[in-house]
């Protein structure tokens, strides 16, 4: 196994089918085909007939982080949003670089010194940690649940697509755009954040040994791709503020609608479709509403739950998209997310 090689580039195809895990992540170079990572589910034959009273509303994740209820005491006033995603920002980034094996290692530690001392308080604040990073390392360490390349791959599978122009809205670090400019070699690739930290250090910081299984030009075969070899152009500023004409192939989001309640929806569909080429494709995933989620953002609200979120199932987040105008061409489940892929009807 190369996990940390010299090479600035540890992998190619000869590993491709090949998985490895790492201290903070999986490396996941086996093709979607042999598993069925993306589930197409189906469920909706004729978007047209299906009604919000056959769906029901998204299920909304109340619990809090403490930092922000403790910044909300302290300023007698609700965290601006922005804030709040400065907030998640800097603290999901801190969870992906931790060496995972050795935080599991520290954190029972503490909870043994703790119990040694048996102060009840202290011993069960130890306790939350250790289930904590125990679940991190479950659902993005061995699961790979939140980047999850084969779901990803499968779902951006087969798109017509020739060096496409790609806008990701909300990117946080660009994985998911990422990804997708490996697979459609050429791509030229525009990430867009309001949180400067997001280019700072959740972009900037993510691996650049970090392999993408995608698309060999030369070869209509399968080649590795790395962060650095990509066209990649990152800009801090508000999607509300941007300026762009119908110009990209792709607009894409990941984990963005469920952020804001329904009286903001229409807005950030808006966003989608604005600079969208006719004939483009949408992209969008959002978390999906199962018991495992749920309780994965109950665990982890001091890391996650700095921001408005809601939870859907594929048919709620299907109807905001067709009702935006838009026709679902593909639509169905990765690991821990809904997946839509829709075009301009
Ligand atoms: C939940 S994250 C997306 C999920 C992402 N894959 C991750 O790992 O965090 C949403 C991102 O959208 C950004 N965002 C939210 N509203 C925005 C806006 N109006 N303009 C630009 N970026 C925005 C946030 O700063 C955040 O980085």
């Amino acid at each position: 196994m190369k996990v940390e090689g010299a090479s600035i580039y540890p992998f190619s195809e000869q590993h491709i089918e090949e998985t490895y895990l790492t201290p903070s992540y999986r490396i996941d170079l086996r093709n979607p085909v042999n598993v069925a990572p993306f589930i197409n589910a189906n469920v909706v034959s004729d978007w047209s007939q299906l009604t919000w009273k056959d769906v029901g509303k998204p299920y909304e994740v109340k619990k809090m982080a403490k930092s922000r209820l403790d910044w909300e005491a302290e300023h007698s006033e609700p965290m601006p949003v922005k804030e709040s995603w400065k907030y998640f920002n800097q603290s999901f980034h801190e969870w992906f670089v931790k060496d995972v094996p050795t935080a599991i290692d520290e954190s029972k530690k503490r909870f043994k010194e703790k119990l040694k001392r048996f102060q009840i308080k202290e011993v069960k604040s130890a306790i939350g940690d250790v289930v904590q990073i125990s679940l991190w390392n479950y659902v993005h360490r061995i699961e790979d649940g939140i980047w999850d390349p084969r779901g990803k791959r499968a779902l951006f599978e087969d798109l017509d697509l020739q060096k496409p122009r790609i806008l990701f809205l909300g990117a946080a670090e660009g994985y998911e755009a990422m990804q997708l400019a490996a697979m459609y070699p050429g791509s030229e690739v525009v990430l867009v954040d309001y949180d400067e930290y997001c280019k700072t250090h959740r972009f900037a910081e993510f691996p650049s040994t970090y392999p993408f299984l995608g698309g060999n030009p030369a070869t209509g075969g399968l080649k590795v791709w790395y962060k650095d070899q990509l066209n990649i152009e990152y800009v801090v500023e508000d999607i509300r503020n941007l300026s762009y004409g119908r110009e990209f192939d792709v607009v894409m989001s990941v984990g963005l609608l469920e952020h804001v309640p329904d009286e903001h929806k229409p807005e950030i569909m808006d966003m989608h479709r604005r600079f969208l080429r006719p004939g483009g494709y949408v992209i969008m995933t959002t978390p999906r509403n199962q018991l495992k989620s749920r309780m994965y953002y109950r665990v982890m609200a001091d890391v996650m739950n700095h921001t408005y979120r809601e939870l859907m199932d594929i048919r709620q987040m299907g109807l905001y998209v067709y009702e935006s105008g838009l026709d679902i061409v593909r639509h169905g489940y990765i690991k821990v997310h809904n997946g839509i892929v829709a075009k301009e009807r």
